[in-house]
């Protein structure tokens, strides 16, 4: 693979990081995943402007490359012939030359890489059709993630629980109530409406969540944004989750109990139709 790491395009085993730098030492550092269809970047406006909100959240500066990221992940797209794939971006506050709690002094210029993913077949998933399976955990990351950060232990610890217990994915429980998946935003239906929890400081504000929401709007289908708890979900119609690497997909099952009839529903089946429609 060719990656991009401060302004140079390098084959991935010349591209190197300080170990000072802050995103390794203190994961002080934001990310984004734009999805490409077709060589086409889904949603990269949308991506930009939640980048733009997770650096200004943090108070973490603009890497002088901001206004030339179009062009960098088409570039990275070209580079790696890219059709269907995933472009991962992050950025750090950079390297201080030394570990230190307190930010590097203003000037300090922040770690820009950016990678790709080759995805062939993503569209047509083996899970988008049979529908995930999914465990239930308690959330307990910290209070902001609706900033998009890469401190991604206790999801990743919650990959593995799902993992062990022999299914696709887990949801997270908070006070009783769905926040979201381990990397997707969570919806349930039932009697035709599409439920999902309102956007706050407790969960990611997901770019492909407010497209599909969009559109389901647009197609005449209600949307209630409120918080829906474990039992609720027991009780849907129909589950999904989105994301950009996840399209829309279907939930199955929750903690081994069946939603609906077992197999994937009409309704998240459309949502993921006219979303990738949308989108090629
Ligand atoms: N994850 N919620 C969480 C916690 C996420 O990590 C993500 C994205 C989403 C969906 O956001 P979007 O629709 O903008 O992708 C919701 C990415 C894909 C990842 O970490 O790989």
């Amino acid at each position: 693979r060719t990656v991009y790491v401060n302004g140079d395009y390098l084959p991935e085993n010349e591209a190197k990081v300080s170990i000072f730098d802050r995103g390794f030492l203190m994961a002080d550092g934001v990310y984004e995943v734009v999805s490409v269809l077709g060589g086409k970047l889904v949603d990269f406006d949308g991506h930009m402007v939640r980048l733009d909100r997770s650096l200004a959240e943090l108070g973490m500066a603009t890497p002088d490359a901001r206004g030339d990221l179009l062009e960098i992940h088409r570039e990275l797209v070209r580079l790696n012939d890219i059709g269907d794939g995933l472009i991962y971006m992050q950025v750090t506050r950079g390297n201080p030359g030394d570990r230190d709690f307190h930010y590097p002094p203003e000037g300090t210029e922040p770690t820009l890489v950016l990678f790709t993913q080759s995805k062939p077949g993503m569209i047509d998933s083996p899970m988008a059709k049979r529908g995930a399976r999914i465990v239930t955990v308690p959330d307990m990351r910290w209070g902001r993630r609706d900033i998009k950060t890469v401190q991604l232990l206790y999801p990743s610890m919650a990959k593995m629980m799902a993992q062990a217990a022999g299914v696709d994915d887990a949801w997270m429980i908070e006070d009783g109530f769905v926040t979201e998946g381990t990397s997707n935003n969570a919806y349930i239906i039932k009697d035709g409406r599409i439920i999902t929890r309102a956007l706050s400081n407790d969960i990611l504000h997901g770019i492909t969540r407010a497209a599909v929401l969009r559109f389901a709007r647009e197609a005449q289908m209600e949307v209630e944004e409120r918080s829906f708890t474990l039992d609720e979900a027991l009780a849907a119609d129909e589950a999904f989750i989105t994301s950009a690497s996840a399209f829309v997909t279907p939930v199955v099952e929750v903690d081994g109990a069946s939603i609906g009839s077992g197999a994937p529903g009409p309704v998240a089946a459309r949502l993921r139709e006219i979303y990738i429609d949308e989108s090629l």
